[in-house]
């Protein structure tokens, strides 16, 4: 719960403030995504999220440079969904008994981060698209169709992974 409102008053200081908390959604993931890829056993998975990862850490500086354009600094403000999502995916990993679950475990965790991604990166395209900053918006949908691969590449690995960890003991 906020103490203190932002005081947004218009659709620049709305995407400001988001684009904050995208590169904080960013940078946390950069953070995460290399112990999912210790714990994966699945080659394909393990080379699917090795992919994303170096992808995301473009996304950083992509962002960073679109906010450095905007603001003169790269502040960032803490994504609470992606905190939480880190937190739920390492319980899942904890919670895991053997190689299949925790696999298919890595998988749900990391759509639910493409999912919320998506939806973030869609939005905010929208709205650069409104503020008439047309170089963010070619970015900022060259970085959606990236999530939306990675989330696609995610789904092929489960449609193997969820068969097998159906099937372990
Ligand atoms: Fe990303």
């Amino acid at each position: 719960m906020k103490i203190f409102s932002a005081n947004l008053k218009n659709l620049e200081e709305l995407y400001t403030a988001s684009l904050k908390k995208t590169l904080d959604m960013e940078q946390q993931l950069t953070k995460v995504l290399p112990t999912m890829i210790e714990k994966t056993t699945d080659p394909e998975l393990r080379s699917g999220l090795q992919r994303h990862l170096s992808e995301t850490e473009g996304h950083v500086q992509r962002v960073e440079s679109m906010l450095m354009d905007l603001t003169g600094d790269n502040d960032t403000e803490t994504c609470k969904v992606m905190s939480a999502l880190a937190t739920e995916g390492s319980d899942m990993l904890t919670d895991a008994d053997n190689e299949q679950v925790c696999d298919v475990s890595i998988i749900a965790a990391c759509q639910q981060v493409e999912h919320h991604e998506i939806a973030i990166y869609g939005t905010l395209r929208s709205w650069a698209d409104l503020l008439g900053r047309t170089n963010d918006a070619a970015v900022l949908e060259q970085i959606l169709e990236e999530e939306k691969n990675a989330d696609r590449v995610l789904s092929m690995c489960s449609d193997k992974l969820n068969v097998e960890a159906d099937m372990a003991a």
